[in-house]
């Protein structure tokens, strides 16, 4: 097979959703469906339990558990699928935020009893930015939820995008009967629990095909025929290319954990998703059929053991195919590098591989020269764009609590900002090291891992911070006089931008108010 038909049939997506509301769930379910596990229960220790929070060790083991799982790739029918897992815990929500970039479409899975929640609004906020398209599925139907059309709404008002339902429940909780397939236009019945895959069901093309209240009862008929004819009328029909441009996004109802609904989302999926997708560089756009190799890294993850600082780096191949042993150029650091040891990863497993294509997510073996946003390339390409650093949300200053181990501590916290636990702001003014986090467990984290991995002791100090904003200035006069002014609250971040520690909102808003020449920007890419 060429590339460009090696290319055709990938399809590289993520799952998100608000933590509890069936990622974990549905992810395993479409691994049984996709044939890629045999039996439920494989998945779910790539899940980081939120109750553990306060015992970042049992974290850390989970962190390390989700390295083989946060990748998945199978085989279905013609199709090479990669899964890409998101983390669900909200601490981690950069981790999300970058894995995201790594994807052409993503899959976004709602209670139906809670509706839209935080963290699904956050991370639908990463999609529309950059188009990304998305399917919705409605998960926990066999609960007592909201009414779907209401749902719909909800999702339209909250997530800023057009929805159109391709399945539509039939009956909720008690009374839940399974699921109206729009799409393919059949029926599918629900038995709760069912452990085993069968191909039995009923196909029902025409609604009026009396076999429904056979099926379902006469009241429940009723009810579906009339509810199909709202939505035939509200909604517009199905296109496919608004789908692919992230303009709408197509909705699915079921229940992940008794394996309904999630056929009807995979078949569709598998019609529908986007191939890999051409990228931006700061240069140019690269298509993925062209010849020379290129990709960038969007995760990093340590070894787990300590004596060893073997790092894996993610990397997603954009363009060309990508060989094992072969030189690439390393757009950052100027050097050409060369990897023996490429992991692919598999449902189930890792695997050592000679080549990938693009969309595929692989795993090189790194001990320091790769970080977060790298790019690798065979030919000319510069840096991809797109994986944005956010401004933090909490901030504590780093105090070295061993004088000694000053180098130790130094080169810990550098490796793990490179591996994207946390941003490092110094200070221009006396280089005082800040750290700033999504949340609260990061600190615990870096704190374990500094004093376990570089023998460096730490602890954090409170300071007062609001946001940090990066700096932008066409007239260099007007930025020179701001850095001039607000000397004590200026600091770099790990690639030496220049950044404006806040330590109010209002005080922020009369910062920019006052230096109308200045952009001040919340995110590193802009
Ligand atoms: P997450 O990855 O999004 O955090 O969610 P996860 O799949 O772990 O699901 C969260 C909880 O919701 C789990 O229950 C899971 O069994 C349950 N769940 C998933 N899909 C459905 C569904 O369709 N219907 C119902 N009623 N529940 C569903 P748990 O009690 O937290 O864990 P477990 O002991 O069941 O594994």
């Amino acid at each position: 097979m060429g590339l460009k038909e090696e290319i055709a049939r990938r399809r590289t997506f993520g799952i998100i959703s608000h933590p509890d509301a069936g990622k974990t769930t549905l992810t395993e379910k479409l691994l049984l469906f996709g044939g890629a596990i045999k039996k439920a229960g494989a998945v779910k220790s790539s899940k980081i339990d939120r109750h553990a929070t306060s015992d970042f060790m049992e974290i850390e083991k989970q962190r390390g558990i989700s390295v083989a799982t946060s990748v998945m790739g199978f085989e279905y029918g013609d199709l090479k699928i990669n899964l890409l897992d998101t983390p669900g815990h909200q601490d981690f929500a950069e981790d999300t935020f970058r894995t995201l970039t790594a994807v052409d479409s993503v899959v976004m899975v709602i209670d139906c009893v809670k509706g839209v929640e935080t963290q699904t609004e956050k991370l639908m906020e990463v999609c529309r930015m950059r188009q990304t398209p998305v399917m919705a599925f409605i998960n926990k139907l066999d609960r007592e939820g909201r009414d779907p059309f209401e749902l719909l709404d909800e999702i339209e008002a909250k997530l800023s995008i057009a929805v159109r339902p391709l399945s539509w429940p039939i009956g909720m909780g008690k009374d839940f009967q399974g699921v109206y397939d729009l799409f393919q236009k059949k029926l599918l019945l629900f038995q709760a629990s069912r452990q085993e895959l069968t191909d039995e069901m009923v196909q029902i093309t025409d609604l009026q095909d009396p076999r429904l209240e056979q099926e379902v009862g006469e009241s429940a008929a009723q009810l579906l025929r009339e509810e199909v004819e709202l939505i035939e009328g509200v909604y517009p029909t199905f296109d496919v290319e608004d789908y692919l441009k992230g303009e709408i996004a197509p909705v699915f109802f079921g229940s992940a954990v008794n394996n309904f609904g999630v056929q009807e989302l995979l078949d569709c999926f598998v019609q529908i998703a986007p191939a890999p997708q051409p990228r931006a560089t700061e240069n140019r756009e690269v298509a993925p059929h062209e010849p020379q190799c290129s990709g960038f890294v969007f995760k990093i993850h340590a070894n787990m053991d300590p004596k060893h600082r073997n790092r894996i780096a993610f990397i997603r191949v954009c363009s060309g195919i990508f060989q094992r042993g072969q030189y690439y150029h390393h757009v950052r650091i100027q050097k050409k590098l060369r990897f023996s040891n490429v992991t692919a990863f598999m449902a189930q497993n890792k695997e050592t591989i000679e080549q990938a294509y693009p969309g595929d997510i692989i795993g090189l073996y790194d001990t320091g020269n790769l970080k977060i946003g790298d790019t690798l390339t065979e030919g000319e390409i510069g840096y991809y764009k797109g994986i944005p650093s956010f401004s933090p949300e909490i901030f504590r200053e780093v105090v070295n609590l061993d004088a000694m181990k000053t180098k130790q501590l130094d080169k810990g916290l550098r490796q793990l900002m490179d591996e994207g636990v946390a941003q490092l702001f110094t200070y221009e003014m006396g280089a005082r090291k800040v750290v700033g986090t999504v949340g609260q467990l990061q600190f615990e984290v870096i704190q374990y891992r500094l004093e376990h991995e570089y023998g460096a002791k730490c602890r954090f100090q409170s300071v007062r911070l609001y946001k940090a904003c990066w700096l932008y200035g066409k007239n260099q006069k007007a930025l020179k006089e701001f850095v001039d002014s607000k000397f004590r609250h200026i600091a770099k971040d790990k690639d030496g931008k220049l950044v404006f520690l806040a330590e109010s909102k209002s005080w922020m808003q009369m910062v920019e108010e006052n230096f109308p020449d200045v952009e001040f920007h919340i995110t590193s890419e802009f």
